[in-house]
């Protein structure tokens, strides 16, 4: 994506280093972040430096490369096998980056040189995934279309294009007439820093609403489709994703919305046979207690928004039951969110 007039990917790998666009300063400066070990990039992923399913799992494949191309010979495939548990330890909801680490662990036992090449083949299918749901949800838009979104599943959330918002760029791109409706996304606010950051960028109409207001929009009458990315999909379609995303599948069932996931199928989990094993990440009560923006010199600041001395619960993700899911949009095609569908599209080539 174009960011000022220079090309940028989400993450990328040159030499043994990992690079990425520092998510958590955004939008109020646009830094690129160095991770010189396997290591600094498990904290970049911890700390959310890097996030989204799709980049977290390219980040986590080149973390893993970087474990390859770095630890020496003594002890060699047991301190390699530490860095998989310790990468793995990052993040425990997103199955990107489960995916990416076990293909390119095991690239990694024929060589150092295929661990780096499977890693860069995580990164590009993820791009060219993207495109493609991209394509295949964009042949689901009207000619003019209000559509609602949760979070970011932009092209941050992924190496390129994303997948919730791949389908209003190509929209754009074929010229019809799209405007987002961009939740908020309490606590870290993906949507009205991140979403709107990337949508401003490119140019698409849209307007940051409070996490709390879908529900009276959809009453109006001006939301024609949702559109949400996924973190895990369990073999019957029941989806992990943001914390909120929930409540908008149930909003859009009872106003008679299409409400629609898009993911690429390295987010299916068939080990995972109904949302209920889908592990949910639990993250710091700091990030609902306190909120960071700029002050009225542009410096970034933390301010406490919360009554001082309570405590905070901030589970990061919620799953979303398959009956609520209109369709899941893939690299492979549109599939209803039922275990037989998902099943034949799994083995679909
Ligand atoms: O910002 P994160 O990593 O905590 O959130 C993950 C996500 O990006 C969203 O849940 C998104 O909608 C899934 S698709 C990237």
């Amino acid at each position: 994506m174009l960011v000022g007039n220079k090309e940028y990917k989400t993450v990328w790998m040159e030499g043994t280093s990992v690079f990425m666009i520092q998510q958590n300063l955004l939008p109020f400066e646009f830094k690129v972040h160095e991770c010189k070990t396997y290591w600094d990039t498990c904290i970049a992923i911890t700390d959310m430096v890097v996030r989204g399913a799709g980049a977290i799992g390219a980040a986590a494949g080149f973390a893993m490369a970087q474990a390859f191309l770095t630890i020496g010979t003594k002890e060699r495939l047991k301190m390699i096998r530490e860095a998989r548990s310790d990468i793995e330890n990052t993040r425990p909801t997103a199955r990107n980056l489960f995916y990416a680490v076990d293909r390119v662990y095991r690239a990694g036992l024929e060589s150092t040189e295929k661990a780096v090449a499977e890693a860069e083949s995580v990164a590009r299918e993820d791009e060219e995934n993207s495109k493609a749901i991209g394509e295949y949800g964009a042949a689901l838009t009207n000619e003019k279309a209000n559509i609602l979104t949760h979070c970011n599943a932009g092209w941050l959330a992924f190496v390129d294009y994303g997948t919730a918002l791949a389908p209003v760029y190509l929209a754009r791109e074929q010229g019809k007439e799209v405007f987002v409706y961009v939740d908020e996304t309490r606590p870290r606010a993906q949507g009205g820093r991140l979403t709107a950051w990337e949508l401003k960028n490119a140019g698409v109409p849209h307007v940051i609403i409070p996490d709390n207001a879908a529900a009276s929009l959809m009453a109006q009458g001006k939301i024609d489709m949702v559109i949400t990315g996924a973190d895990r999909i369990a073999a019957n379609g029941d989806t992990a994703n943001k914390i909120g995303t929930l409540g908008r599948a149930i909003l859009a069932k009872a106003f008679g919305i299409p409400f629609y996931i898009a993911a690429p199928t390295s987010t299916f989990d068939m080990n995972c046979a109904t949302g209920r094993e889908i592990p949910i990440e639990e993250r710091s009560q700091d990030e609902v207690l306190y909120q960071t923006g700029t002050d009225a010199n542009g410096h970034l600041i933390k301010v406490l928004v919360c009554s001082p001395g309570s405590p905070a619960y901030n589970p990061a993700f919620d799953v979303t039951p398959a009956r609520y899911i209109t369709g899941i949009i893939t690299e492979k095609g549109m599939v209803t969110a039922d275990r037989l569908s998902i099943k034949k599209l799994m083995k679909k080539d």
